[in-house]
């Protein structure tokens, strides 16, 4: 049977379970763990390591620095996780070398209504656990952490976020930036003026529909300033083009369509 109920049901594997009270314990997800809209539970190796000294970690075969994940404890307690999942639970482990997470993936994850998320610590994990046992590795951005908890963290986070009910009525995740494939717009609250810095008047204007529009235009100028790359596959109408076009010509910078097509084509 397929899920329908729809909370989100995550599985954690890691060696230090305690750091996840920064999401259960917190916030918007503190709010979703109460309610049930989310579960978070976690699997610790160190309670399948079976020696002495519970040892969980392993000298690489070939040599070399550092350490990494034995393979006993942790398979066991991938395989204990799997057996609390519901039915078909996908297990995903984070890791620099793998698929880049963005709004499409979370997306996916949430989709799926349930995951096993690895967390490893030292220098990796057998080749064998990731062939055998994980379906997808996932890296939260080209530089290298001390474990894949705080990773693991930012997938619970985003794609609890999709979940209905965690986000207030008026909050909506299909308004949070990337949904719209857009970076956002500025925002501004009280007081009216900073030091001498101005709420610029369309926002105070009361005027809705300019509101939106300004909205509209500073969130494609910004992506087009700072990440080009996001438009590529967003085929803009003439009227978006137009947008940015005004956008930059307020700033005084080249605002014309062939330079815009021409950046948006290279994406940087
Ligand atoms: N573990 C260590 N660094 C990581 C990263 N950048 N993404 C995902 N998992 C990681």
């Amino acid at each position: 049977m397929g899920r329908r109920l729809l909370n989100m049901w995550f599985g954690v594997i890691s060696l230090f379970p305690e750091m996840f009270v920064a999401v259960t314990e917190s916030g918007v997800t503190r709010r979703a763990c109460e309610r049930g809209l989310i579960e978070v539970h976690t699997w610790n190796p160190r309670d399948y390591a079976y020696d002495k000294y519970q040892t969980v970690d392993d000298k690489p075969y070939g040599g070399g620095p550092g350490m990494l994940m034995k393979v006993q404890p942790l398979s066991d307690a991938i395989s204990q996780a799997r057996k609390a999942a519901p039915l078909g639970t996908k297990v995903v482990c984070m890791s620099p070398q793998g698929e880049r997470l963005d709004h499409s993936l979370v997306t996916k994850f949430h989709d799926w209504g349930s995951i096993i998320l690895v967390a490893g610590r030292y220098e990796g994990i057998d080749e064998r656990v990731l062939q055998r046992q994980v379906d997808l590795e996932v890296s939260i951005g080209d530089y290298v952490l001390s474990g894949g908890e705080l990773p693991a963290m930012c997938v619970i986070d985003a794609v609890s976020r999709m979940v209905p009910g965690v986000l207030g009525d008026i909050q909506n995740a299909k308004e949070d930036s990337f949904a719209q494939g857009l970076l956002h717009f500025p925002q501004y609250t009280r007081p009216e003026i900073v030091d001498g810095d101005r709420v610029p008047d369309i926002v105070l204007s009361g005027d809705h529909a300019k509101i939106r529009r300004w909205r509209l235009q500073q969130a494609l100028g910004r992506t087009y300033e700072r990440r080009p790359d996001l438009l590529q596959s967003k085929n803009l109408q003439k009227d978006e083009i137009e947008l940015i076009s005004s956008y930059l010509k307020d700033k005084g910078l080249d605002g014309s369509v062939e330079t815009i097509l021409n950046k948006i084509q290279v994406g940087k």
